[in-house]
């Protein structure tokens, strides 16, 4: 078994430092002669993508966390609307699905229960089916119409890790691709997306590479009963990750929340010395966030809150409000949770690790949900 571990202390350890081959691998041979997007399974008629009004991701837990960021970055590109849904609560909510919706599926497994029926509902109402799955041949893989896989390689512990990341990336690759396919961006500024994509895992490589400080502040924290996370746009799905991680591995009280929330209820739970993460955007974001999020940072502060905030390198504004600054390289803000969800992993394992739980099985946790 330590063999299978590549030298690290638990599976979990090692597919966190999997993941700059992760996202390389779902990368790699993606775009064809034509520019064009390469599926590696099934076919969906061009006609059909240029005509889509609409785009649903179906998910469950961490893969759905991943459809929030896919979420930002599809809209954004391509300008077709897009909801997110937890595969679970996709149907009871009679769903306006059609044969100009796109269904994107994401699940590692490919056997998610919930989101194999989510797959089957929207099929039947006439959608598109997309599947965005890590495991060849698997159900899900075979019922979409198409599959992009994420050639995360087999993902061992429970909590996920690389397939998350090999799941935006693929959703970026599925973002770029339809927009390029329905004329929303010129071909120089499809090249350079890519471009900014083909450079994400030596930027992951960097954050692991530096990432002694959060192992440190971790092994500090065993005796925390809750932890705060807040993000804003792409950074919010990032906190709710952070927190998942947090409480699937710790079973520490965690929750995740958008920063804009704070004042419209969450804040109210800050107290003396309780932690709280921030995850702060690039000041080359959208407009104003840097400095809505920073303020945020300054509310809880005030509080007695202890700050700990992930910044971009050479943000020295973020450094003067935070008790712990965990710096990653800057990256386009749409693709930046592919580097700021990685301190929040290392924390989650390092704090459970310091508590002496079994991170790679964690209690009451099953690595992929064969039941509805
Ligand atoms: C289970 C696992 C989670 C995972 C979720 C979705 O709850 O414990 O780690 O995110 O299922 O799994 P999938 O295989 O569909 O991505």
């Amino acid at each position: 078994a330590a063999a299978e571990k590549g030298g690290f202390a638990t599976f979990m350890d090692k597919e966190i430092h999997d993941q700059p081959t992760a996202v390389a691998d779902t990368l790699r041979g993606r775009v064809d002669e034509n520019g064009r997007l390469r599926l590696d399974e099934g076919l969906i008629d061009e006609y059909v993508l240029k005509s889509i009004d609409k785009i649903i991701v179906v998910a469950c837990g961490t893969a759905s966390y991943a459809g929030l960021v896919a979420r930002y970055a599809i809209e954004h590109w391509t300008r077709i609307p897009v909801e997110v849904d937890l595969a679970h609560e996709f149907r009871y909510r009679d769903p306006v699905v059609n044969i100009k919706t796109l269904v994107v599926a994401i699940s590692q497994s490919g056997e998610t229960m919930d989101t194999i029926m989510a797959v089957r509902h929207a099929q039947q109402q006439g959608a598109t089916v997309i599947g965005i799955v890590n495991t060849q041949g698997s159900t899900i893989a075979r019922e979409a119409d198409a599959v992009l896989y994420t050639r995360a390689g087999p993902e061992i512990a429970v909590a996920s890790t690389k397939a998350f990341l090999a799941q935006i990336t693929a959703s970026y690759l599925l973002g770029i691709f339809l927009a390029e396919l329905r004329g929303n961006k010129f071909p120089d500024e499809i090249a350079a997306l890519l471009s900014e994509l083909d450079a994400m895992p030596a930027k992951i490589q960097r954050v692991l590479d530096t990432a002694e400080p959060i192992r440190v502040v971790a092994r500090s924290m065993a005796d925390e009963h809750t932890v705060l996370f807040l993000g804003r746009h792409v950074g919010f799905p990032v906190a709710l990750e952070g927190a998942l991680k947090l409480k699937e591995l710790a079973y520490i009280h965690a929750e995740g929340f958008a920063a804009g929330e704070l004042k419209h209820g969450p804040i109210a739970l800050v107290e003396q010395d309780k932690p709280v993460f921030v995850i702060v955007p690039s000041p080359h974001g959208p407009e104003s966030l840097h400095a809505k999020v920073l303020s945020n940072v300054q509310e809880v502060r005030a509080r007695g809150a202890r700050t700990l905030v992930i910044a971009v390198e050479g943000d020295e504004e973020a450094a003067r409000h935070a008790d712990e600054i965990f710096y990653v390289p800057d990256a386009p803000v749409l693709m930046t949770p592919l580097l700021s969800v990685i301190p929040l992993q290392i924390f989650a394992h390092e704090l459970a690790s310091a508590k002496g739980f079994d991170v790679d099985q964690p209690r009451n946790l099953a690595k992929s949900v064969t039941v509805e």
